[in-house]
C-alpha cells in the first residue's frame, strides 16, 4: 500500500483514465489552496477558464466567490478549493453520475489530505454528491450537517449567483452563518478583521 500523499495525489490526477472526460480537455484542475486549511471548499467541475489556466475558480465564478469569502473576511488564499470532477465536461454541461463516481477516488485522497473541519458544498451537483442524492438546493441551502467530525453546508453555486442575483441575499445569509460556524469551532482566523459588507 503506497503512503498517500501530496505527490501520490498529483500522480494519480495526472494519469487518470477513469472516465472519458478527460479526452476532450486542455489542463486537469486537481483543485488549489491552503492545503492545511480548515476550511474546503468544493464545486461542481471546471469551466472554460478553468480548464484553460488548470486552476479552479479563475473565471467569473470563481472571482465572485473570492469577494463572498473576502465579504467575511476570509482571503481565499486560506482555503482549499477543488470540484467534484477534475476534468471540464464539455459545453460545462453536468458531470454524469458515472463521472462523478469516478472521480470520487481523487476527491476522497484530497479530503483525507487537507482534513478539513468545514466544508462548503457549493451547488447541488456538489451537494447532492457529496450529502444527499435527493437534495433541492433551493430548500436546504444553509443548513449543516455534521458527517464523521466534518461540518458541511450547501449554498447555491457563485455561477447561479451570477445568473440570478436576486438569490445573493440568502447566500449572504449562508456566508454568515460559515463565519459563525468557524467562530464556534475556534478555527475564524483571529488576524482578520470582520466585515459586515454584503456580497
Ligand atoms: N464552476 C465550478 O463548479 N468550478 C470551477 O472551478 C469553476 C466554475
Amino acid at each position: 500500500m503506497p503512503e498517500i500523499n501530496w505527490e501520490l495525489f498529483e500522480r494519480q490526477v495526472a494519469e487518470c483514465r477513469l472516465c472519458p472526460l478527460c479526452g476532450q480537455i486542455r489542463h486537469k484542475v486537481p483543485g488549489q489552496g491552503d492545503r492545511n486549511a480548515p476550511l474546503m471548499l468544493i464545486g461542481e467541475g471546471p469551466g472554460q477558464v478553468e480548464d484553460e489556466e488548470g486552476l479552479a475558480f479563475v473565471g467569473p465564478a470563481g472571482q465572485l466567490l473570492t469577494r463572498m469569502l473576502g465579504s467575511i473576511g476570509l482571503p481565499r488564499e486560506r482555503v482549499y478549493i477543488c470540484n467534484v470532477v477534475k476534468c471540464r465536461p464539455p459545453h460545462n454541461r453536468v458531470p454524469t453520475p458515472e463521472e462523478a463516481e469516478a472521480c470520487r477516488i481523487h476527491l476522497r485522497m484530497q479530503t483525507f489530505l487537507v482534513k478539513p473541519r468545514v466544508i462548503v458544498l457549493l451547488g447541488s451537483t456538489a451537494a447532492k454528491y457529496l450529502l444527499n442524492p435527493e437534495i433541492r438546493i433551493t430548500r436546504e441551502r444553509g443548513i449543516w450537517t455534521e458527517r464523521k467530525g466534518i461540518w458541511m453546508m450547501p449554498t447555491y453555486h457563485p455561477s447561479a449567483l451570477l445568473r440570478d442575483e436576486s438569490k445573493k441575499p440568502q447566500a449572504w445569509e449562508d456566508m454568515k452563518s460559515l463565519r459563525e460556524k468557524l467562530k464556534e469551532l475556534g478555527l475564524y482566523p483571529d488576524l482578520l478583521a470582520e466585515k459586515d459588507g454584503g456580497i
